[in-house]
């Protein structure tokens, strides 16, 4: 998704820039661009391509001390030298970069034609240039605000101005916004992982916050009818170590990540789980034993993987609490006029905490009444600071696009938050005592399907062969289906579709042929017996398999030369799905580097969605 930074300090602007920019880089992008403010005014270069590529064609003497810079995910128009960040009014007094949609673009667009203004790009952010340079107010502040008053959509923005040489206005509208304080220097990004080699004092913009950067330090306001209201915003430091946005020895981040799920799953259980009371101790969701006992229901929320492994918390909670819940994708979740119940828990899900999407439900709840908890990963985060209570998962930075790392420690917070709306219930010490004792072990039995890569990197060069794979599981398995097949589509970009066991011979068992892989979830539970049948009838149509299951499960005599196994450690049942889910992370991986793509910026794809 589209990346902003902004500099303004004693040095050059333009290499810290574009160092930013590189740092936004696993972000998504299709071209980009710098702007800085010198003696001769603003100049601009951009491109379509990567930032490298801008590093290389930049103009000599491109001088200033005072710059923004964006890298661009196409949304109105191609991805062109043209249509790149910052865009600029035609005299060239004004330099703006915008992360965000505007609604109403077309019909400012017309407006600004028919005033004879010549709009050079397809974007929607080249109106916000014009406007703020047409515009009669006297301090940049003003001018930018009357422009905003004036649109209708999301935005994250950083604007230059001639006449303003001192200072960068940025204003945040659900499209997120950080501003760095270094020594002497102030910096500006959408993503800490701009900031982090410079500073880690930062203030978080809220949306309808608007904020005026200088080198004496920054002032934030809130955009209101009546004009800015002062925030008084101060900024604070995050505990983040800046090496973990560095792959370091690794091919990517998504290697690096995937190889971290022991730790970082350590890092979420720990201080959680109460052995005494065998319950989960998790402050954070601000409930009481009372408030938990009143719920009724449960509704989980989130996008992509983060609503898959909502579906396996779901279960979860169902198994352990006996509360009917169940996962919804949250990008459709408003557009149907949910109901909205008092005894209902709303749990959001999202690494990112900035899924535009799931923090548009959240609005929507809040709305209408609800109590929402949060499931995220990134402190400070906005969907973090609008829910009313829940679990960091401290996965630390999660770079690659595919997720990994933060799922599994998604899985962990809704297995704890299971736990602990089971113990106010009727789930037994003893049950209590058993689950803990099963995730304890988790983060070494990761460790152990990880050692097998080796054996998973030659099972996926096969997979990678077939243009197109199924992934099946039953209740507990099928989330792990989906996901497994979101990690390997969208990364190895062939057709992969996750359909239940159960639903095959309703359909999709007529695509069964030697040409098309099923990865099959088989763990050794109640559904066992009826999922090998199941295996039997791909098998009986030449379809090939790869297994993945506990060992000692009895395929019945599957040909050996149609069914290779994947065995994961035995669990408690209810937390199989994590350990099931860590296989196919590592044959996601294996298939897109046997096809030589690039791990990290799967094409058209985007670490956190910012707009809708
Ligand atoms: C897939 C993936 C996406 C995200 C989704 C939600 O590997 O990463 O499907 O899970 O875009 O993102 P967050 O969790 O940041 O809300």
């Amino acid at each position: 998704m589209c990346g902003i930074v902004g500099y303004l300090g004693p040095h050059q602007a333009a290499p810290l820039l574009l160092e930013g920019l590189a740092r936004l880089e696993h972000r998504g992008y299709d071209s980009a661009g710098v702007a800085v403010l010198g003696g001769s005014g603003i100049r601009v270069a951009k491109r379509a391509g990567r930032v490298r590529d801008l590093s290389e064609d930049l103009p000599k003497r491109f001088t200033g001390k005072v710059g923004i810079g964006h890298t661009r995910w196409a949304t109105h128009g191609p991805a062109n030298d043209v249509n790149a960040h910052p865009h600029t009014d035609t005299k060239e007094l004004v330099a703006v970069v915008h992360n965000g949609i505007i609604d109403n673009a077309a019909a400012l667009r017309d407006e600004l034609a028919e005033e004879g203004v010549d709009l050079v790009s397809d974007t929607d952010t080249e109106v916000l240039a014009h406007l703020i340079a047409g515009s009669g107010a006297d301090t940049l502040e003003g001018k930018v605000a009357e422009t905003l008053g004036r649109i209708h959509g999301t935005y994250g923005i950083a604007v230059l101005h001639v006449d303003f040489p001192d200072r960068i206005v940025v204003a945040r509208n659900g499209s997120p916004l950080i501003i760095g304080v270094g020594d002497k220097e102030m910096y500006v990004a959408s993503d800490l992982a701009a900031l982090v080699r410079y500073t880690t004092t930062v203030a978080h913009l809220d949306d309808g916050e608007m904020a005026t950067i200088t080198s004496a330090g920054f002032s934030t306001y809130r955009l209101g009818a009546s004009g800015l209201a002062a925030t008084n915003r101060r900024a604070a430091h995050v505990d983040v170590d800046p090496a973990s946005y560095d792959a370091g020895e690794y091919d990517s981040f998504m290697y690096k990540e995937i190889l971290e799920q022991p730790a970082a799953a350590e890092r979420v259980l720990r201080g959680r789980l109460d052995e005494r009371f065998a319950t989960g101790h998790l402050g954070g969701l601000n409930l009481d034993a009372r408030e938990l006992r009143a719920i009724r229901r449960i509704k989980v929320l989130g996008c992509g993987s983060a609503y898959y492994v909502g579906e396996m918390g779901a279960t979860l909670i169902e198994e352990l609490a006996r509360i009917p819940a169940d996962a919804e994708a949250a990008s459709e979740f408003r557009y149907r006029n949910p109901i909205i119940e008092p005894d209902t828990l709303y749990v959001v899900v999202s690494q990112s905490g900035e899924t535009v999407d799931t923090l548009l439900a959240v609005q929507e709840i809040q709305r209408k009444g609800g109590r929402v908890i949060g499931l995220v990963n990134v402190v400070g985060s906005a969907i973090a600071r609008e829910v009313d209570g829940g679990i960091y998962l401290h996965a630390g930075p999660e770079v690659a696009v595919a997720s990994t790392k933060a799922l599994t420690n998604m899985f962990l917070g809704f297995a704890m938050l299971a736990l602990q709306l089971g113990r106010v219930r009727d789930l037994s010490i003893a049950d209590g005592r058993r689950l803990i004792a099963g995730l304890e072990a988790l983060p070494h039995k990761i460790e152990q399907i990880l050692a097998t890569e080796e054996r998973l990197e030659a099972i996926a060069a096969r997979l990678a062969e077939a243009e197109s794979l199924f992934f099946i599981g039953r209740v507990r398995g099928f989330p792990v289906a989906r996901e497994g097949a979101q990690k390997f589509k969208e990364i190895s970009y062939r057709h992969a579709e996750a359909y239940q066991t159960s639903e095959l011979k309703h359909g999709p068992l007529a695509l069964i042929s030697p040409d098309v892989p099923t990865v099959a979830i088989v763990p050794d539970d109640e559904l066992v017996e009826r999922n090998v049948a199941a295996l039997h009838e791909i098998a009986a149509r030449g379809g090939p398999l790869v297994v993945v299951t506990h060992e000692d499960v009895a395929l019945r005599g599957l040909p050996s030369d149609l069914a290779e196994r994947i065995v994961v450690p035995r669990s408690e049942r209810e937390l199989d799905p994590i350990l099931l889910t860590i296989p196919l992370q590592v044959l996601a991986y294996h298939a897109a580097k046997h096809l030589g793509h690039d791990i990290d910026k799967p094409r058209n794809l985007a670490k956190s969605v910012t707009v809708e």
